[in-house]
């Protein structure tokens, strides 16, 4: 019996919830079932993480109790080239799933989700031959982060607690559909992330391909990549490890 037990009955079809108290990381253990053959639609919920990742093997801060950290399976049926375009998919029904309790989320690209400038949400997307895991984490009723992290929580944003399994659902309702865009409708994605993009109009510092530049980012393009204006010349960014905001 778990607090989200209440919610499985209004998942989309063919969703459904696995609760569990400890996990390692909730992609990696999702990874093992879909490895599997777990059919799409399997959400992984952890109360706690012991070993929660972020990109680039960052550590993962998600108190017990106070956030929420899942991994969602799909299994896309569009070619392999569009997966990459679920991780803004994904951004996308965060934000407006946030949007239940605060007036404006923001998306950062490609994975990061933000209120007033600081992260509420981080975005984890892997694939494997023939699945994607999205694992997502999101600051909930987290009062105090530690020393010079930049997060806030929909706790501190909206004025009082939220309760979690219902922001569960509202981010998974709205990934069922969003993921189905990915590929021929994925217009309808790029047009809500870009109402909600905090990078255009900044000047960025990008780390891509082993190289770090500086420009002013001009927007999303249409199948999802960063533009940006580097010396004159605007690029279409389809991958970056790093993009920080110079003020
Ligand atoms: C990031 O901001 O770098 C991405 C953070 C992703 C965290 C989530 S929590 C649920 C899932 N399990 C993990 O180990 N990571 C993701």
């Amino acid at each position: 019996m778990s607090a989200f037990d209440h919610i499985a009955a209004r998942l989309p079809d063919a969703f459904r919830l696995l609760w569990r108290e400890t996990v390692s990381s909730t992609n990696d253990e999702l990874r093992v079932l879909a490895e599997q053959g777990m059919a799409e639609g399997l959400v992984l919920v952890a109360e706690e993480q012991t070993a929660g990742r972020g990109r680039r093997g960052a550590e993962w801060f998600s108190p017990k109790g106070e956030s929420l950290a899942f991994s969602v399976l799909l299994r896309p049926s569009e070619p392999i080239v569009f997966w990459p375009q679920l991780s803004l998919a994904a951004g996308l029904a965060v934000a407006e799933a946030l949007e239940k309790s605060v007036p404006l989320a923001e998306i950062k690209w490609p994975n990061d989700v933000l209120i007033g400038g600081n992260k509420i949400c981080g975005i984890l997307v892997e694939a494997g031959r023939d699945f994607v895991i999205v694992g997502i984490g999101i600051n909930v009723n987290t009062e105090k982060f530690p020393y010079g992290l930049a997060a806030t929580s929909l706790c501190i944003e909206h004025g009082g607690e939220v309760a979690r399994e219902e922001v569960l659902l509202e981010v998974v309702n709205r990934l069922a559909r969003h993921s189905k865009k990915i590929g021929a409708r994925f217009g309808e994605v790029i047009a809500g992330v870009r109402e909600r993009c905090y990078l255009t109009g900044q000047l960025v510092s990008l780390l891509s391909a082993e190289k770090r530049r500086e420009g002013v980012v001009k927007g999303i393009g249409p199948v999802g990549e960063l533009l940006v204006e580097i010396d004159g010349v605007t690029e279409g960014i389809v991958q970056a490890d790093e993009v920080r905001v110079l003020k």
